[in-house]
Order: structure tokens, then sequence, then C-alpha cells
């Protein structure tokens, strides 16, 4: 059945959802306060990196399934869905998520809000915020308990958006069990054809949704920093973490998934989300709870200082001129996202240090040059490490793993490489000639 859907905030997370609601027979309209962001949408450009989303998007664009505005009054008259996706950054000043947006759109939006309405929040939020924000809802829209809101977190992951929004691993929504209304009626309509498939649905109460999202980005964290953590003594002890992770992640109950050692978790939700539940933790008296993920935090960080450092002692000592090639700026594959990057932290942090750095990142250049414009950028991968004293590995793309090391043998002045992601085949990089590093691997 086809739903009138409205999505606010057309970032990663809302324009993939609009055009993934437009693939599933919806009619939907996109709103955003930022105006060249809604022009290029709505002539059928994605304004970010994310593959696959660039034909869906024109798809609907052109069908005229799919449309753009600014105006808020526009959605609220079209729509009887309205989805939240505008983002929930880190504060300036603290652990804790800033709700401006999240805010702004519900005292826009709710006061418009004349006939029967459902409102999904899908942003990722503190818990306590739907509860909040619900009886808000109530209390500014003209047709009252009519409005209702429910809380529909989103799991997708940058590089395969697309995909995790047309067939989701789960379904989660949050109602008031006091006051549930339509809202589970309206979603499993919304997501008809996923339900069918028996994908998982979980419904369950606002502030449970809340914590489910927020749990699960704290639990990968947890997972990436245990297993850094292990590849520090691997270090220390010459043991090899790849082999360490092969070998527990075969026990089920473990599993292999997420236990990649390198520069650790960057990106615009594991940082920020860890922090802003430690910090919700605090306020509801349970920090003690939650304490174990400023650790994760920590030792997520002490990655990036372990390769600028590692970087110090494979040139010799000192960086100041030293020549050094930083391969990737995006915070992980398959993304321009340079969102808390680990690659672009430990490039900017060489620079400063007073190293020639030379960064290369096949999508994410524009946006890593927004951030350093200092830093040099260099077209393709064989600029970047023309006559380098040291190459760094930062970001795992397909180009840089497939890098021929005795070509690029050729290029650089020292043949000395740092695998940042523990990505690249080891054994011909030596064999090659090169002295390797890996994190918490071998070296040569
Ligand atoms: C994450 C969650 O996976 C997704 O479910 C949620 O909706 C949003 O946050 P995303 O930020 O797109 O998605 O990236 P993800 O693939 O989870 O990777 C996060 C970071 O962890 C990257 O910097 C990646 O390089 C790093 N990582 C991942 C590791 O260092 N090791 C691993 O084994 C896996």
């Amino acid at each position: 059945m086809t739903e009138r859907l409205s999505v606010f905030g057309t970032g990663y997370l809302g324009a993939t959802h609009a055009a993934g609601m437009a693939e599933l027979g919806h009619e939907v309209i996109g709103v955003d306060v930022d105006a060249a962001k809604i022009e290029r949408l709505s002539r059928g450009e994605v304004p970010f990196f994310e593959p696959g989303l660039p034909e869906l998007l024109r798809k609907h664009v052109e069908s005229g399934r799919l449309r753009f505005t600014t105006d808020a009054a526009e959605a609220a008259e079209f729509a009887d869905i309205h989805f939240i996706g505008v983002g929930t950054p880190q504060v300036k000043n603290g652990y804790g998520a800033d709700m401006t947006y999240v805010d702004a759109v519900i005292d826009t939006l709710a006061p418009m809000l004349t006939r029967p309405a459902v409102i999904l929040g899908k942003s990722t939020v503190p818990v306590g915020t739907a509860a909040r924000l619900a009886q808000k809802v109530r209390e500014l829209a003209p047709v009252g308990d009519e409005a209702q809101l429910g809380w529909n977190p989103e799991f997708l992951r940058e590089g395969f958006a697309v995909e995790d929004t047309l067939r989701p691993d789960r379904l989660v929504l949050g109602v008031d069990p006091k006051n549930p209304g339509r809202i589970e009626e309206v979603t499993r309509r919304v997501y008809a054809q996923a339900l069918e498939r028996e994908t998982p649905f979980v419904v369950t109460d606002l502030a449970t949704a809340e914590l489910v999202k927020v749990s699960a980005n704290a639990f990968l964290a947890t997972k990436i920093s245990f297993i850094n953590a292990v590849a520090e003594v691997c270090d220390a002890t010459g043991a090899d973490v790849l082999d360490l992770a092969d070998a527990i992640g075969h026990d089920e109950r473990i599993g292999r998934k997420f236990l990649g050692a390198g520069l650790g978790f960057g990106g615009g939700c594991l940082p920020k989300d860890i922090r802003a539940f430690m910090a919700r933790a605090g306020e509801l008296g349970v920090d003690q709870a939650l304490t174990f993920l400023r650790e994760v935090d920590t030792v997520n960080l002490r990655r990036r200082q372990h390769v600028v450092d590692l970087a110090e002692r494979q040139v010799g000592g000192s960086l100041r001129g030293a020549r050094i090639a930083v391969l990737g700026a995006a915070f992980k594959p398959n993304s321009d996202d340079v969102r808390d990057s680990p690659a672009l932290d430990v490039a900017g942090q060489l620079h400063l240090r007073g190293a020639e750095v030379r960064v290369h990142d096949p999508e994410a250049m524009d946006n890593a040059r927004a951030v350093w414009p200092t830093l040099h950028f260099a077209d393709t991968p064989a600029q970047a490490v023309q006559d380098a004293d040291l190459v760094i590995v930062a970001t795992e793309w397909r180009e840089f793993r497939d890098l021929d090391p005795v070509a690029t043998g050729a290029a650089v002045t020292h043949k000395r490489v740092i695998d940042g992601r523990n990505c690249l085949p080891a054994q011909a990089w030596i064999d090659a000639g090169w002295s390797y590093r890996g994190m918490g691997r071998l070296s040569s």
C-alpha cells in the first residue's frame, strides 16, 4: 500500500531513507533547511558519496515519487507519516548529543499538524528524548492526541546504506505502551515488504527503542577496542592479532566480525554515540555502569597516537621534514565521510609535527581539504608515494590493498610501510624489500 511520507533531514541517513522509501513504493517528500542541498537533490544529485544511492535517487525523482523542499508546511500538508532523520552531533563543549536539530523539526512540524499524523524518529537520541517529544507534539499539534510519535531507530552503515534501508536485518519500534495509538499499525504498512520477508520486528517502549540503538553502537565500538587492546599486547610479545582474531572468531559466541585491529573506529556515529551514552548515564545517576566506555574511547584514540609514534620511529626519530604518504582520509572505505576520521587525524598530527605529508583518498579529498586546508593532497596514489620516506595505509580502500609493492617500491625513497588497517598482503611487501609494520602483528 502506498503511503505519503516526509523525511526531515537529508544527510546520509535522511536522503537514503527518503530514496529507499520511494523504492518501496511510497510517495516521499524530503525536507531540509539547507537550500543548496535541496536544490542538488531535486536535480537528482547526491551531495555525498554513497554507492547505489545516486541511481536510486534519480530513478525516483524522475518518476515523481520523490521530491524535495525547504518548506516544512508543504511536507505537513502532503504527508501523513513524518520521519525525523536530522543529525545529533556531539555538543561543542561536552560529551552529550546536540538536540537542537531534532527539537527544531518538532517545533516547526507539530503546530502544522491539523489532521491525524504519525511521527517516527530515526535519529540517534539520548534515552528519554522520545517521551519528551511525544508530549511536546501532543501539546503543539492542533490535532492534539491524533498526532502520535514513535521511535524507529536506524542501523544503516555508510557504504551499505541503500542495502541496509531496503533489506534491514531487523526493525525496531518504540511506542508509549500507555498510549500506543495507531503507530504500530502505520509502521507495519510502511515496512510491509520487509515484514513479509519475516524481518525480525521488535516492538517495545520508547526508552528501550532509543537504548537499542546506542547499545548496538557501544557494543560494536567495544568489540573494536577490545581487539585493539589485544593488538597492543601482541605488539609487545610478537604475537599475531590476525591469527588470534581468526581463532577466537570461530567461536560463534564471539564471531569474527568487527574484530579488525588497526587504526580504530571513527565516523559520524560510533565515537559520538558512546560519548553521548556516557553523558546520559551520568545524568541518570548511573555513570559507573558505562565507565568502561571511557576506556573504549581511550584505547581507540591511542591507536592514532600509536601510528604517529611508530611513524616517527620508522623515519629515524624525527618527523621534521620526513616525506610521508598517507593513503586514505575517509573514516572507512566506500565513504567520503571524514568526521572523526582516524586516517585524517593521523595525517594532520604528522603534519603538525613537521612531516611533509601527502594525502590521497579516492572519494574524500574535498571533505578532507575542508578540514585540513594546509595538508598537501595528491591526485593519485602514485603521486602521493613519489619519493616518500614512509607510506601509511590508513583507510583500506581496494585500490590501496591492491597496490603493487614492486612498482610502489620503485617510486619511494625508502621502502617503509605502516599498514594501519592490516589490509595489505604483508608477505608480498616484505618479499619486495619493504620494511613492513602491521597493527598488532608482523613487522620486518
Ligand atoms: C555504524 C554502525 O555500524 C551502524 O549500524 C550505525 O547505524 C551507524 O554507525 P558506520 O559509522 O557507517 O556505521 O561504520 P562502521 O562500518 O560501523 O565502521 C565504524 C568504524 O569502525 C570505521 O572507522 C571502521 O574503520 C572501524 N572498524 C570497523 C574497525 O576499526 N574495525 C572493525 O573490525 C570494524
